[in-house]
């Protein structure tokens, strides 16, 4: 297996055998150090693409069955082709500023994505490096971030199922408050597996940083968004990458450290997409 950075973040690995536990090691390796590994040339079917995911980790099925692949719970669908009567995943999934679960109080390490259906234009996902983020924060914001706490929900993105059809709203927000109550962790999180520290917040989920008081503060937390680039809506800030791929491609990312956003194609183009996810260290809870 050969690695190549590629422009922006992340490098290409070609060759990459996932019964070979050498190359899921480089990999792991890379990911961590690199944020994002595109790994060519990959052909499996949704079982063996769950089973690449898991020589990395635990994966976890999604919370919420509407996203699951019909044979293989464990594989999330982001589809918005329709088979007859019968839609497989859910459309338009991701189009804000997030990390995979960053509302639940154990959110993904790793996330594998595996496109199988692309689209001709306005392919690609967004990305921003959070350690970047907070290596480059000027020290009175990060004097000011040091030791507040920022609470995540989905709260403003839970996506509406065809079974919430004459559900009264109220109903809804109640369920999604009992199922995925708000979660709080460090502004500040130090990475499990680098010294680095993360400026954990996202533009979709972030609900609000408190201080050590308690005291919410809604223009810390809009400062240091602006900071990471997330409240540009031109997408030229340098943090943000865009990242494309090609049939055959496999993304895996570090996703306690990046923010994405999916580019969702303007047109009806069919798009669908695997994606499975990953707890890369079982014995830790956060
Ligand atoms: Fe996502």
């Amino acid at each position: 297996m050969e690695f190549s950075p590629q422009h922006g973040i992340g490098v290409i690995a070609e060759g990459f055998d996932p019964s070979s536990d050498e190359d899921v090691k480089r990999v792991r390796e890379a990911v961590y150090r690199d944020k994002i590994v595109v790994l060519k040339g990959q052909e499996h079917d949704p079982a063996a693409f769950l089973a690449l995911g898991k020589r990395f980790g635990e994966a976890e099925k999604y919370y919420e069955p509407v996203y699951q692949h019909p044979d293989v719970p464990e594989v999330f669908v982001s589809s918005n082709v329709v088979q007859g009567e019968k839609r497989v995943g859910v459309p338009k999934t991701g189009k804000f500023w997030h990390s995979d679960y960053q509302f639940m109080p154990r959110p993904f390490d790793l996330t594998f994505i595996y496109p199988q259906v692309l689209p001709t234009r306005n392919r690609g996902t967004f990305f921003i490096d959070l350690c970047k983020a907070y290596e480059t924060l000027p020290e009175d914001l990060k004097a000011e971030a040091a030791g507040t706490t920022a609470t995540h929900s989905v709260r403003r993105y839970f996506k509406i199922r065809p079974s919430d059809v004459y559900r009264p709203l109220s109903e809804i927000i109640d369920e999604v408050d009992a199922k995925t109550p708000p979660s709080p962790l460090p502004t500040a999180l130090p990475h499990r597996h680098t010294d680095e520290t993360i400026l954990y917040l996202s533009e979709g989920f972030t609900l609000s940083i408190t201080d050590a008081d308690g005291k919410e503060r809604p223009e810390l937390l809009r400062a240091l968004l602006e900071h990471t680039g997330q409240l540009d809506t031109t997408y030229e800030h340098p943090a943000i990458h865009l990242q494309t791929y090609e049939k055959g491609d496999i993304l895996v990312w570090d996703n306690r450290s990046l923010v994405h956003r999916a580019l969702h194609t303007a047109t009806d183009e069919p798009t669908v997409s695997y994606r499975v996810t990953v707890h890369d260290d079982p014995t830790a809870n956060r």
